[in-house]
C-alpha cells in the first residue's frame, strides 16, 4: 500500500517507517525541516517537507502522493517537560496538531479520496475521574477529573478519539500508553537516576506503558487491517507507579525513589501529577490483541525496561 507518514522523524514515527517499508509498504515521510530528508530517503521513504497546520500545503502534498492510507504521528513534546504544572501550556502546540492538524489531514483525505486514516490517541496516565474504575476499554473516554490548569489537552485528545472514526471512511485512533525504548523517553530515565521522579501520595496510580517498537508494530497492523474506531495500544501489564518506578530505579542501579506525600505532591508537581501518582487507571488491550491480531514483543515493562536500559 501506499502510506503517508506524518511525523515520520519522532519517537514512533521513526521506527513507524522502518517497520512500514520491511511490510512491504511504499511510504511518503514528513518533516518540517529539510535537513531531515536524507535521513528519511535513506530509510526507504520518500520525503516531504511539510507544516501539519498549512492546510493548502497539507491538501497538496497528501493529493501529489494519492495515499491509500495516512498516519498522523505528529505530536510537540520534544520541548521536554519544563512547564508540566500547567499541562495544557506544555502541551499548547500538540494540542494544535491534535484538533487543526487532524482536521487537516482529514481534509487532505476527503479530497484525494485515502479511506483510510490512523491517528495518535493518549492512554497515558491522567487524574482520573473515578480511580479506581478498573482498567479501561476502548469505549472508555478519557474522563479526568477537571483540573483549571488541564482543559486544552484531554480536550484535544478526546477530539481525535471522536473525530477521526467519524469523519474519515474507515478512521482508525490509536491510543498508545507510555512509550519506553530505543528513542523514546529517554527524559524519564535522567530523571529516575537524580531521584527527580519521586512516588507521590503513595504511588498507588496505575499506568499502562508500551514499548516503542511494539507501538510501530500495532500501527503496521492498524494500516493494513482492523474496523474503524479506537484502539488501546498498551501492554499486558498495567501496574501502580508504586511498582514499576522502584523496578525500573533498580534496573538502572539508582537510588530507590524518594517518597512524597500527597500534599507535598502538590505543591511541588500540581494537581495533574498527583492525579497521575495517585488516582491513574490502566487500559486494556485486548481489542487490539483480537481485532488488530496484535501481540506485544514485551508483554511487561518489566523485561522491556530490562531490555531498553541494557542496550
Ligand atoms: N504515548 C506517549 O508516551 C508518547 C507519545 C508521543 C511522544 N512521547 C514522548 O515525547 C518525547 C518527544 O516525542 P518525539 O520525539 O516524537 O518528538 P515530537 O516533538 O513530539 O515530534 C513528533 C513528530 O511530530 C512532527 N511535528 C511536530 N510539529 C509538526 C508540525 N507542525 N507539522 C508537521 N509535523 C510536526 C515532528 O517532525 P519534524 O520535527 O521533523 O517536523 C516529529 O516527527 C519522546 O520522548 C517520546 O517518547 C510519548
Amino acid at each position: 500500500m501506499r502510506v503517508f507518514v506524518t511525523g515520520a522523524t519522532g519517537a514512533l514515527g521513526r521506527h513507524l517507517v522502518h517497520a512500514l517499508i520491511a511490510a512491504g509498504h511504499d511510504v511518503t515521510a514528513t518533516t518540517r525541516t529539510p535537513g531531515k530528508a536524507a535521513g528519511l530517503r535513506e530509510a526507504g521513504a520518500e520525503p516531504v517537507v511539510l507544516d501539519g497546520l498549512d492546510r493548502d500545503a497539507v491538501i497538496a502534498a497528501v493529493s501529489a502522493a494519492a495515499p491509500d492510507v495516512i498516519v498522523h504521528q505528529m505530536t510537540a513534546l520534544s520541548g521536554g517537560t519544563r512547564g508540566f504544572r500547567n499541562f495544557d501550556r506544555m502541551f499548547a502546540a500538540t494540542n494544535e496538531l491534535r484538533t487543526r492538524g487532524t482536521d487537516n489531514l482529514l481534509a487532505a483525505a476527503e479530497r484525494a479520496g485515502t479511506r483510510r486514516v490512523v491517528a495518535q490517541s493518549y492512554a497515558g496516565p491522567g487524574p482520573d475521574a473515578r480511580p479506581g474504575g478498573g482498567l479501561k476499554t476502548d469505549d472508555d473516554p478519557l474522563d479526568w477529573r477537571p483540573l483549571r490548569t488541564a482543559v486544552r489537552g484531554p480536550a484535544a485528545i478526546a477530539y481525535v478519539d471522536a473525530t477521526v472514526p467519524v469523519k474519515a471512511a474507515e478512521g482508525i485512533v490509536l491510543r498508545y500508553g507510555g512509550f519506553y525504548g530505543p528513542g523514546a523517553s529517554e527524559a524519564m530515565l535522567g530523571a529516575v537516576r537524580k531521584r527527580m521522579i519521586p512516588l507521590v501520595g503513595g504511588g498507588m496510580g496505575v499506568w499502562s506503558f508500551v514499548e516503542v517498537t511494539d507501538a510501530a508494530a500495532a500501527t503496521v497492523a492498524a494500516v493494513e487491517r482492523g474496523e474503524p474506531g479506537v484502539y488501546n495500544i498498551v501492554d499486558d501489564d498495567p501496574a501502580p507507579v508504586a511498582h514499576w518506578l522502584p523496578y525500573l530505579a533498580q534496573t538502572i542501579g539508582a537510588k530507590p525513589p524518594l517518597r512524597v506525600p500527597a500534599w507535598l505532591g502538590r505543591l511541588l508537581a500540581g494537581d495533574l501529577v498527583v492525579g497521575q501518582m495517585t488516582g491513574s487507571r490502566g487500559y486494556s488491550n485486548e481489542k487490539a490483541k483480537k481485532e488488530l491480531g496484535w501481540e506485544p514483543r514485551y508483554p511487561s515493562w518489566r523485561d522491556g525496561f530490562r531490555a531498553w536500559t541494557s542496550g
